[in-house]
């Protein structure tokens, strides 16, 4: 006998792992993708590279429109490397020119747009694919994968996230004073959080980790129990 609901198959695996600038969010991502060989979303860099285009072109930030019909033609993908995620667009590599401060204020700016939202959306969504997705960002589990398998938001205080941002950036040779950074973030962090679409924010089912005072390996190995405690491995 056939049986019928085998015939309906569940869809992937998503982890999703959101919170605010600086948390660590991408690198714990990255880490739990290599460790359970799933694909990997950053979706931060889908806005950034948008940001990219409309500073690059001296486009009308305020053109909801305009931006928003560009972002549904946004041609973006992404190559794993071993140590960080290679960003495209258009086919050409633009992996450090999306993480300068400038790019990521303007993402924040043209991310509180419905219109780019929305042609967003379903390109996020695209990438949920066996054997799994770990994705990160701002609203993924509160609007992108609503029925992810595991939900997380991390937070961590603003002076710790400046510094871990200015680590970061200057490790790709980037520089930045320390109290522009801590200026920029909390005013991003503003932003995301009070915009009417798709506001920063835990979902009720996200599990809340502090990673303040946490190494980057302590954060993993605590995401690895919370995989494995859902059954995911
Ligand atoms: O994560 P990252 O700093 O690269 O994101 C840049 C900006 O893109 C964020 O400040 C936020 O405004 C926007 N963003 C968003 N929703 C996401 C990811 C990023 O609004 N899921």
């Amino acid at each position: 006998m056939t049986d019928v609901g085998s015939d309906i198959e569940s869809p992937p695996a998503v982890i999703t792992i959101d919170g605010p600038s600086g948390t660590g969010k991408g690198t714990i991502a990255r880490a739990i993708c290599n460790w359970l060989g799933w694909h990997f979303l950053d979706s931060g860099a889908l806005y950034r590279v948008l940001g990219l285009v409309v500073r690059r072109d001296r486009l009308d930030p305020g053109d909801e429109a305009k931006i928003g019909s560009i972002a549904s033609k946004l041609d973006v993908s992404f190559v794993r490397m071993e140590e960080e995620t290679k960003v495209y667009h258009d086919g050409v590599d633009c992996t450090l020119a999306i993480r300068t401060e400038e790019c990521g204020i303007t993402a924040s700016r043209l991310a509180v747009f419905p219109a780019v939202r929305k042609a967003l959306l379903r390109k996020q969504r695209a990438f949920r694919s066996s054997p799994g997705l770990v994705a990160d960002g701002r609203d993924m589990g509160t609007v992108v994968f609503p029925d992810a398998d595991l939900q997380i938001f991390m937070t961590a205080n603003v002076d710790e996230r400046a510094r871990r941002r200015y680590n970061q950036l200057k490790k790709k040779g980037i520089y930045a004073s320390l109290a522009d950074l801590s200026k920029d973030i909390e005013e991003r962090d503003e932003r995301d959080a009070t915009r009417e679409q798709s506001p920063l924010k835990p979902s009720p089912t996200a599990v809340i980790l502090d990673t303040t005072v946490m190494s980057i390996q302590e954060v993993t190995d605590k995401v690895k129990i919370l995989v494995r405690n859902h059954g995911l491995t």
